[in-house]
């Protein structure tokens, strides 16, 4: 690892401390839309599920147990309605930021090399390269990357649907991106954590293309690695459930490492895992439950002066300012509500903010009457 912890950036939260003391002094108190943590109760079956298998010994396996492994491959089948990898090209990981924050190490990854992410994105994709001694690479196409980057590329970032855009990727994009990284030798890393929240169509009928669909791999997994993260598709965060699969070649050696490393998923939360993914009713219910929210949020927003872009699926709004005013100004507006938001700069984009689906029913409503009438 080529970094230390003084060369990190601001942890950039600490930066809307000013505005989060401004959102909590509102005589009817702070409502925040700011951190994407779910606060919906994690289901009974999952509660259940740890509760079962508590009683927990013995050292868990770093690949996960045959039956999740079966699970997790089931879901890719029934949900995704993709071809699923080999068994042995699964790998649980401890929630998806762990190896979001680690692949470009395991990967091998180090000093000349480059890691390309989206120009506006989650903030873990640039950490991870850098802590590899990587240089990260923001850029949404190859026509983006800067003079003499191209051939230091060994890794490639695509996050559908976005966070914080709600971008999602179609087939053919993803397929485009699949063929230029393969034809270079570049891996495809694909973070599809966001893919149970469609919110327009075609997605909703069709469902979130993976880069795991023949259509977008040809039936070849050369290259290619795909996450996934229950935090959000099953309210339970705290758990940490998560794993990335995809080509055993390089599956392979990360799983050797991580065995060394001792970085294997608890037994108990193994066993919740398979439990959650063998029930999509939950899931159901929590996408009715952020469907509910995002259309009184949308709503209210747009009759304050707000225009909400891409948000085709997963947890935010993306909201821009008529008068274009830019994030922070933004922020500052809605902190003197009491709202609390997640300025785009965060992410990578001065012009918009992120209003997060994870606030409260009550919450939720309590923000659109006082955008209807500061
Ligand atoms: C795009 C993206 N990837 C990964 C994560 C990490 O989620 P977790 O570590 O809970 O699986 C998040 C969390 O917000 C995210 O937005």
């Amino acid at each position: 690892m080529g970094l230390h912890s003084s060369d990190l950036p601001d942890f950039p939260w600490d930066l809307l401390a000013p505005h989060k003391a401004r959102a909590k002094s509102h005589p009817d108190g702070m409502l925040d839309f700011s951190v994407g943590s779910p606060v919906d109760p994690t289901p009974d079956l999952i509660v259940e599920a740890l509760r079962e298998a508590a009683n927990s010994p013995g050292y868990p396996k770093t690949g996960g147990s045959a039956t999740l492994r079966a699970a997790i491959r089931e879901h890719y089948r029934r949900v995704r309605r993709v071809r699923p990898p080999e068994r042995h090209a699964i790998l649980p990981t401890l929630g998806s930021k762990e190896i979001v924050a680690t692949l470009p190490s395991l990967l091998g990854l180090s000093a000349g090399d480059a890691v390309i992410h989206p120009s506006v994105a989650y903030p873990t994709y640039a950490l991870g390269a850098s802590l590899a001694g990587a240089l990260p690479v923001p850029a949404d196409s190859a026509e983006a990357l800067p003079r003499g980057t191209a051939g230091r590329v060994r890794l490639v970032w695509v996050n559908s649907p976005s966070n914080p855009t709600g971008k999602v990727w179609s087939v053919e994009e993803l397929r485009r991106l699949i063929t230029w990284a393969r034809e270079r030798g570049i891996v495809v890393a694909s973070d599809e954590c966001y893919a149970a929240l469609p919110w327009t169509e075609p997605w909703i009928s069709e469902g979130v293309p993976s880069v795991l669909d023949p259509r977008v791999n040809g039936g070849d997994l050369t290259g290619i690695l795909a996450l996934y993260s229950l935090s959000k598709r099953s309210n339970a965060a705290g758990y940490r459930m998560a794993w990335i699969c995809g080509d055993p070649l390089l599956i392979g050696p990360i799983h050797e490492i991580r065995r060394h490393m001792g970085m294997m998923m608890p037994g108990p939360i193994q066993w919740a895992m398979e439990k959650a993914l063998g029930d999509e009713t939950h899931v159901q219910a929590g996408r009715e439950r952020y469907g509910a929210r995002r259309t009184t949020l949308q709503g209210a927003l747009s009759q304050a002066g707000y225009a909400i872009d891409d948000s085709q699926a997963g947890l935010y709004l993306w909201v821009r300012a008529l008068d274009g005013r830019d994030d922070w100004a933004i922020t500052a507006d809605l902190a003197a509500l009491g709202i609390l938001v997640a300025p785009g700069s965060f992410y990578g984009d001065p012009t918009h903010v992120r209003v997060a689906l994870t606030a409260s029913d009550a919450a939720t409503s309590a923000a659109a009457l006082r955008l209807a009438a500061p």
